[in-house]
């Protein structure tokens, strides 16, 4: 196995496992641990249990490697010496995880670098949804998986027939922001879809469920493995102007689908991003 298959088969076996602890938590009931940014923004027990499973697999597997959690954050974190951090999102789509809607995953991926995605080289990643049984995995170099099937983006698709994914912040004033610009979109799609994962929308341009997906306003746990996924796939992955992507703004789609979406969100003054 070269390094970088070593790493995503560690990310796949602990997102596989992480997931089996989640659903098996759904299936108990979900109970709300607390608030975060607003109260739409929830945590729940099982989101602070996964994170927490998994923190401990990779410490156990990887001691020399720096954690980002979503739950832990930066105090949280732990920096390492290798050079290497693994970034993890316990569950990316909790909401949908409240209201028993398939569309949550385990996310864990890792980078080289600083753990932002406007710095980082992401090495390898896995978002698995264990409801649906997919597992998504990619390494850096290596391709996209869905279980073990290549993955390949949807390429020449036209604006109008294409299914656009985005997704909305937590915080009331920019998700109307949000919600504005998306307006403006629609009549240019075929339709749009907010799934409620971030790291499921960068999966299903992997796999062609979406034509196109953009967000503005992602952590780094939201995007680390879905970003990987998409952009091995064959996906364009990237800000405005070729830049990489980044907490401010992730656009995913075939190149001349991109280069559509980045001038409708340049006309509606995404120049800067709602984040
Ligand atoms: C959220 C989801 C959602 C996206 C939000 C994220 P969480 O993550 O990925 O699709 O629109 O921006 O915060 O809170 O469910 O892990
Ligand atoms: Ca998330
Ligand atoms: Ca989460
Ligand atoms: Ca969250």
């Amino acid at each position: 196995m070269t390094g970088h298959e070593e790493l995503l088969q560690i990310a796949t076996d602990i997102a596989a496992e992480a997931g089996e602890l989640i659903l098996r938590r759904r299936r108990e009931g979900v109970e709300i641990a607390a608030s975060k940014s607003s109260v739409e923004d929830v945590v729940t027990r099982a989101d602070r249990e996964s994170e927490q499973f998994i923190r401990d697999r990779l410490l156990e597997a990887r001691p020399d490697d720096g954690f980002l959690g979503e739950e832990t954050g930066k105090e949280g974190g732990a920096t390492g010496t290798s050079g290497l951090t693994w970034v993890v999102d316990p569950i990316d789509g909790t909401v949908n995880y409240l209201y028993d809607i398939p569309a949550y995953a385990v996310s864990i991926g890792v980078v080289e670098g600083e753990p932002d995605p406007a710095t980082w080289t992401a090495l390898a990643g896995a978002v698995v949804n264990p409801v649906l049984g997919e597992h998504y995995t990619a390494s850096r170099g290596g391709g996209a998986r869905l279980n073990g099937r290549a993955l390949e983006v949807n390429r020449g698709v036209a604006p109008n027939v294409a299914l656009l994914g985005t997704g909305f912040s937590y915080t009331a004033s920019r998700r109307m922001e949000q919600a504005a610009v998306l307006g403006a979109l629609l009549g240019t799609f075929r339709d749009v879809r907010r799934i409620g994962s971030a790291a499921l929308d960068l999966c299903s341009v992997a796999s062609g469920r979406l034509d196109a997906y953009y967000e503005s306003g992602l952590k780094p746990w939201d995007q680390v493995a879905g970003a990987l996924i998409a952009a091995e796939a064959g996906a364009t992955v990237a800000g405005f102007d070729g830049a990489p992507a980044t907490t401010q703004l992730i656009m995913a789609a075939d190149a001349p689908l991109l280069a559509v979406l980045e001038r409708l969100l340049v006309e509606q003054g995404f120049a800067t991003p709602i984040g």
